[in-house]
């Protein structure tokens, strides 16, 4: 076909080892392309999907009061932590990867990452490795960082996810065709999603390379998942299935609330536990499944996941995981589509699949600023490496924070807040305009600050706002 044509054009202009690699990435790319083609009208039939059986997604309350057994170090030396590392830090207008933004005290989320598995080693005296999953806009940055964990107790290894061209919207050819595979704007390529780590993982020799070493399990999330911790619970509930009912893959799911009617859901279809993300649903539903009363929990991304299942699964080219068509716009106006898949997807390939249904704690990802003033705040208290919510808080939910463009990108944002103010007593905080904050400022209840267009608003250090709407110079 002609796409194979363009990609061997392209192929001839790689040399070496970058041949060798493009060789494999175009590979992987065929499928996924051809299963593109061949797939006809939506991946679920919707009169199909049906509610998870009880026992299918269990509470973590349940899980969690079976106790720890005295071996835990055995367990904890049978499982490998995964961060999914692909991601760029551009949402927030930064440049190099996400992993390496500043959260909280001068820790970045990597370095938070590192203490939390180092706290593990030196409790349970484990040797619980990190495996970090870039890609090839964040492999380069994370690499240079990395040497500085070289005398911490967490052995650290890394691969790289695949790099597949970016296709015409209706030409559905490589927009890269001109270009050739080197020198050229990094726009034509794009990371595949984080479906891509099963194959990525496997291609790189390092699963084969844990499994030798009696590594057992991985646990996968989001490096923005400030909560995703490793559980002894569900670490402990993993290794002590009997065989024969072993669970090879838990997913952790949790409450939904009217803010989080994007993430998707477990259903039961066909038989199986299946993710059905909002990309899958047809128009007509998709306020069906946003409602949090028919589908009531939405996948953390938070992931437990066997290494002898995924070996075999991609030794049987057995993951035909729902393609995600991802419309773009570069900046030369071309219209591009990229195909993606999801990590998530893959829990209908295996045996035993489980949802775990944990505390909202677990579910703390940093997307925005917003996000990122709450975690930087007196809200959260940090003790090797993991947040925990301050016991000072007396409402067990977050607030709501909506800060306005002024503050999307991290370093002007910083600059407009002298310190964190005091939110403890804080239920939601609206900022729009051009407003500081100076030092020690207090928020509680509602607060709204809306500086119109020519206005500045500065909130004087030692200030107390408590339900307040401060506007231009009207304040009430
Ligand atoms: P995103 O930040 O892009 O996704 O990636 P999201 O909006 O939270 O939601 P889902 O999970 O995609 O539904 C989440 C994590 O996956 C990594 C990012 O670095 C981030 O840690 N990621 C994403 C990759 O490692 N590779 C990819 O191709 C895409």
């Amino acid at each position: 076909s002609s796409m194979h044509t363009e990609l061997e054009k392209l192929l001839d202009t790689a040399s070496g080892a970058e041949k060798e690699l493009s060789r494999k990435d175009f590979d992987g790319f065929k499928k996924l392309f051809h299963r593109f083609l061949q797939v006809k009208g939506p991946s679920v039939e919707w009169i199909k999907i049906q509610r998870p059986p009880e026992d299918s997604i269990q509470p973590y309350d349940k899980i969690a009061a079976r106790g720890l057994p005295d071996n835990v170090a055995d367990s904890l030396n049978k499982l490998v932590v995964v961060k999914l590392n692909g991601g760029l830090g551009t949402s927030m207008g930064c440049k190099g990867p996400k992993s390496l933004i500043s959260v909280r005290n001068e820790n970045t989320f990597l370095d938070l990452t590192v203490q939390q598995i180092e706290h593990l080693n030196k409790t349970y005296n484990t040797d619980v490795p990190l495996v970090l999953m870039n890609s090839f806009n964040t492999d380069e940055d994370t690499k240079k960082i990395l040497q500085k964990y070289t005398h911490h107790r967490v052995k650290i290894h890394t691969f790289n996810q695949s790099r597949y061209p970016r296709i015409n919207k209706e030409s559905l050819l490589p927009v890269a065709t001109n270009m050739g595979m080197t020198g050229q704007n990094a726009d034509v390529w794009y990371p595949p999603g984080h479906g891509d780590i099963y194959a990525s993982f496997y291609n790189s020799g390092l699963l084969d390379q844990l499994i030798a070493q009696g590594k057992e399990y991985i646990f996968v999330s989001n490096i923005d998942n400030l909560g995703a911790t490793v559980d002894l619970h569900i670490l402990h509930h993993l290794v002590s299935q009997p065989n024969g009912k072993r669970c090879e893959f838990i997913m952790e799911v949790t409450d939904k609330t009217r803010a989080d009617v994007k993430g998707g859901t477990l259903i039961q279809y066909e038989g199986k536990l299946r993710l059905l993300e909002i990309a899958q649903v047809p128009k007509a539903h998709v306020d069906e499944f946003k409602s949090v009363t028919k589908f009531k929990i939405f996948n953390t991304n938070n992931l437990w996941i066997s290494l002898a299942a995924i070996k075999r699964l991609q030794e049987q080219s057995a993951m035909d995981l729902e393609i995600i068509v991802n419309p773009k716009t570069l900046d030369g106006g071309q219209n591009v589509i990229q195909l993606e898949t999801a990590v998530g997807a893959a829990i209908k390939c295996f045996d035993n699949a489980l949802g775990i249904n944990v505390p909202r704690s677990r579910f703390l990802p940093v997307k925005t600023t917003s996000d990122l003033l709450l975690v930087m705040s007196n809200l959260y208290s940090l003790e090797a490496g993991s947040l925990t919510m301050s016991h000072k808080r007396e409402f067990p939910t977050t607030p709501h924070v909506k800060l306005g463009s002024s503050f999307t990108k991290v370093q002007e944002y910083l600059t407009r807040f002298e310190s964190i103010p005091d939110m403890l007593e804080l239920d939601h905080l609206t900022v729009s305009g051009d407003v500081t904050f100076g030092k020690h400022v207090s928020l509680k209840g509602t607060v709204i600050i809306i500086a119109n267009h020519g206005d500045r608003i500065d909130i004087p250090a030692g200030s107390m706002l408590e339900n307040k709407i401060v506007s231009g110079n009207l304040r009430i």
